[in-house]
């Protein structure tokens, strides 16, 4: 048996490393070819510090306190070179993934299925070839769109980490690249995907959590209501999913699901379009009562179009609300596509 260690570098680039029991992180990095920061290996310079955001560890007792004070192991800081995991991890390393000589990783994937949900989104449903992606909930990848030359386009999973079936929740773009790919694909087609990457995913959850979701933006919330329901969660978790018009409203009834077997998660939808019969008609801050803030003491995540992210960090700026933690991923567009590398209509 070994422990899982996903290193979460400054690049948003994410490698996982398999830390054998009784073993120092740097060890296990180094054995995986990772070259983690380090100087002295003997918890006296710190130049290996990095932050914990998960998972359980004995931070070592050879280190002394210059190197890392009672106040940083307090905070969620370990020195590598001296911790020992008991559990799976997630570590932040304060340096990029090229620092450490190692960089994204790549996987292909078939095909299996592209379910359309009305004009507004597809879902991509994919077969893993080889070992299923290791990633963290909230987490995406590149996907290189086939007969584009080589163009990528970047998609949070929507299914749960460890699953052999990678999902993805695409809206429908006209005329888009990926989206004029999708309309054609069939089934058994590979997909080359590059990643994890990101560093919107899911933290240990020790308050309260506010989910706020902007169209396609909900896919990752989907995978980490898959990761609270495998794990549990003694929290409340709220969800927010705003759309622009009604027939973008799309896998409400996961949604509804989660919340007739999760007691700690209860959901709410919007709709921008005044001429909706929604309950609901207007953007997701125009409907978060105060109670889902819970006085600042909150997680927020966040996930949607850039528009959207910007009004609800200035509405929460507007109110004086500093959450205690705040995470968000903008579905920045690529620049528009070079016709002439595009797919063959
Ligand atoms: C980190 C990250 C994660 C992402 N995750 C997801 C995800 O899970 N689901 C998802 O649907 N998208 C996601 N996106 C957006 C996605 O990468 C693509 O930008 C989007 O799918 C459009 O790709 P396309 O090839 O179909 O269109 P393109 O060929 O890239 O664009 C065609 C034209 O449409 C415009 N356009 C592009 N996107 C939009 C849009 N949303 N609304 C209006 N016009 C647009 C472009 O500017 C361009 O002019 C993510 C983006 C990032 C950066
Ligand atoms: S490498 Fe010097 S304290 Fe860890």
């Amino acid at each position: 048996m070994s422990y899982r260690i996903a290193l979460n570098f400054e690049d948003g680039v994410t490698r996982f490393i398999d830390c054998h029991p009784g073993e120092k992180v740097l060890d296990a990095a180094f054995r995986a070819k990772v070259n983690l920061p380090m100087d002295c290996s003997d918890g006296v310079c710190g130049t290996c510090k990095c932050r914990a955001e998960g998972g359980a560890y004995d931070l070592g007792e050879d280190y002394i306190d210059e190197a890392l004070t009672e106040d940083e192991a307090q905070a969620g800081l370990v020195l590598t070179c001296q911790m020992v995991p008991s559990s799976d991890c997630t570590l932040a390393v304060p340096v990029t993934s090229a620092a450490c000589k190692t960089g994204t990783s790549s996987f292909k994937a078939a095909v299996v299925d592209v379910v359309p949900h009305q004009d507004a989104a597809l879902e991509l449903k994919l077969e893993a070839l080889g070992d299923a992606p290791a990633f963290l909930p909230g987490q995406y990848v590149n996907i290189a769109v086939p007969g584009s030359g080589g163009q990528t386009r970047s998609y949070s999973f929507s299914s749960p980490p460890g699953s052999d079936a990678p999902a993805f929740l695409i809206k429908r773009v006209p005329g888009g690249l990926m989206s004029g790919y999708l309309n054609s694909a069939s089934p058994g087609q590979v997909l080359e995907l590059t990643g994890p990457l990101g560093s919107f995913y899911l933290r240990p959850v020790t308050r309260p959590v506010l989910m706020l979701a902007g169209g396609t933006g909900l896919a990752p919330f989907l995978s980490m209501l898959a990761q609270l329901e495998a794990s549990g969660c003694e929290q409340p978790v709220y969800l927010m999913y705003g759309v622009t018009r009604g027939a973008d409203l799309v896998l409400v009834e996961q949604l509804q699901g989660f919340a007739q077997r999760l007691d700690f998660f209860s959901f709410d939808t919007c709709v921008v379009d005044p001429a909706s019969r929604h309950p609901r008609i207007g953007y997701v801050t125009d409907h978060l009562m105060p109670e889902a803030l819970h006085d600042g003491q909150v997680d927020v995540y966040l996930c949607g179009p850039p528009p959207m992210v910007d009004a609800v960090r200035n509405h929460f700026t507007d109110l004086k609300v500093e959450p205690a933690g705040f995470y968000y991923e903008k579905f920045t567009p690529n620049a528009p596509a070079n016709r002439s590398q595009d797919l063959a209509a």
